[in-house]
Formats: C-alpha cells, sequence, structure tokens
C-alpha cells in the first residue's frame, strides 16, 4: 500500500480547514506543504503563518517541501510552525549534510529532493543519512503539471540503490501524479505519492485517496 500525501497547494486558500477535515477523515498519511520563494522557483505559495494555522486542523504528519534558497535560515521557524518532515532541495544547499544535521537535530525527519536534471547518484553519500528522498517529476513551482516520463528510470535507479544497500529510506515522488501513472511509480520503487491537482480536482477526492492508496507494488 502507498502512503498518499495529498498536496495543499491545490485546495481552496479560502477553504483550508475543509481541506485538512478532508484529509483528516481520509486514508491519506501524511499532507504535503509547498512553500516557494520567487527565486529558486518561479513562484509563490504560502509560509510559516498558514502552517501554523494547518498544524491546528490536521492530525496528519505535516511534510513540509521548501522551495527556497538558503533553507537552513528558516528550518527552526518551520519546527516551530508544527513540521514534522523537512524536505530541502539538493540544488538549494551547498553544505546538505550540515542542513540535514541541523533538520534531524532539531527533532524531525529529513528529506532531500532533486529536480528532474538532478542526478540519482548525487545522493550517493548522503543517502544512509535520510529519512526519504523525494524525486521531483514535473520542474518545481506549480501544481497541475504534466508528469515527466524519465522521472519513472529515476524511482528505478534510487530503489535499486537503497535496497542494494539495505537501507530504510522512503522514496517519495512529487508532481503530474494519476491515478493512471500511480501504478507504474510505485511498481517502480516509490513509496509515497504526493497528488494535489489529481486529489484536489477529483469528484471525489477521499475516494481518489483511497485509490491511489491501494496500489502496492508487484
Ligand atoms: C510543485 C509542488 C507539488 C505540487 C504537485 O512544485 O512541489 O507538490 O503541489 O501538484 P500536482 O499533483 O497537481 O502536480
Ligand atoms: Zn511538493
Amino acid at each position: 500500500m502507498a502512503i498518499v500525501a495529498p498536496s495543499l497547494l491545490a485546495a481552496d486558500f479560502l477553504r483550508l480547514e475543509d481541506a485538512c477535515k478532508m484529509v483528516n477523515e481520509s486514508e491519506a498519511e501524511w499532507l504535503h506543504l509547498d512553500v516557494m520563494d520567487g527565486r529558486f522557483v518561479p513562484n509563490i505559495s504560502f509560509g510559516i503563518p498558514v502552517i501554523e494555522h494547518v498544524r491546528k486542523a490536521t492530525t496528519k504528519i505535516c511534510d513540509v517541501h521548501l522551495m527556497i534558497e538558503e533553507p537552513g535560515n528558516l528550518v527552526p521557524a518551520f519546527k516551530k510552525a508544527g513540521a514534522d518532515n523537512i524536505i530541502v532541495h539538493l540544488e538549494t544547499c551547498p553544505n546538505l549534510h550540515r542542513n540535514i544535521q541541523q533538520i534531524k537535530e532539531l527533532g524531525m525527519n529529513a528529506a532531500v529532493a532533486i529536480n528532474p536534471h538532478t542526478p540519482v547518484f548525487f545522493l550517493e553519500d548522503i543517502l544512509a543519512d535520510l529519512h526519504h528522498v523525494l524525486i521531483m517529476t514535473v520542474n518545481p513551482g506549480f501544481g497541475g503539471q504534466k508528469f515527466i516520463p524519465y522521472s519513472l528510470e529515476k524511482v528505478r535507479q534510487l530503489r535499486n540503490l537503497i535496497d542494494e544497500r539495505k537501507l530504510d529510506v522512503l522514496i517519495e515522488v512529487d508532481g503530474g501524479v494519476t491515478v493512471e501513472n500511480a501504478k507504474s511509480l510505485v511498481d517502480a520503487g516509490a513509496d509515497v505519492l504526493v497528488a494535489g491537482n489529481t486529489v484536489f480536482s477529483s469528484d471525489d477526492p477521499s475516494g481518489t485517496i483511497k485509490k491511489l492508496k491501494s496500489f502496492s507494488r508487484g
């Protein structure tokens, strides 16, 4: 069974409490929160004050995806706001090992995201320190984009690396995940499916979460 992480970016921002309620009552385990700074990515979403409020409304694991430059400066504030998982981008962290230690020392799960152009082997040395890896399956910055097909091969490569070393690191995929491509992603080795528009634009969001959750490997 996959772990499902609905992305709040695709929810109605005037009704975030209703969105949290729907997710609370669904089979999703995580709630994915996309933070954008208008510099690392060409868009701005929401930040610490919104997450503080969402934290009060959600019972799920808050998976905070930082698409921001110099994330280390703000990691303590995201902890205070209620983050459980912090994902930093490899592309924004010249001292990635330090960022990961900081997240762990604050008592959160540490994860690294890689953009579509970043090869999986860049993660080889840091992999054992991570709770999960997020493979971007679109270019970060916007919801509702089309899945980039070669990402599937990256998921397979990472799965092999993790299995060869017998590590306990989860693979999360983010961007353009649909009910149609979810099974192939899980078969390739994905453990966590982020889904924004697929969930929130559906007529039956919690039914869609249930469907995504039902995919298992093999
Ligand atoms: C994109 C974000 C995603 C986004 C996914 O930069 O990281 O989490 O919300 O949205 P969908 O599932 O609609 O592609
Ligand atoms: Zn995301």
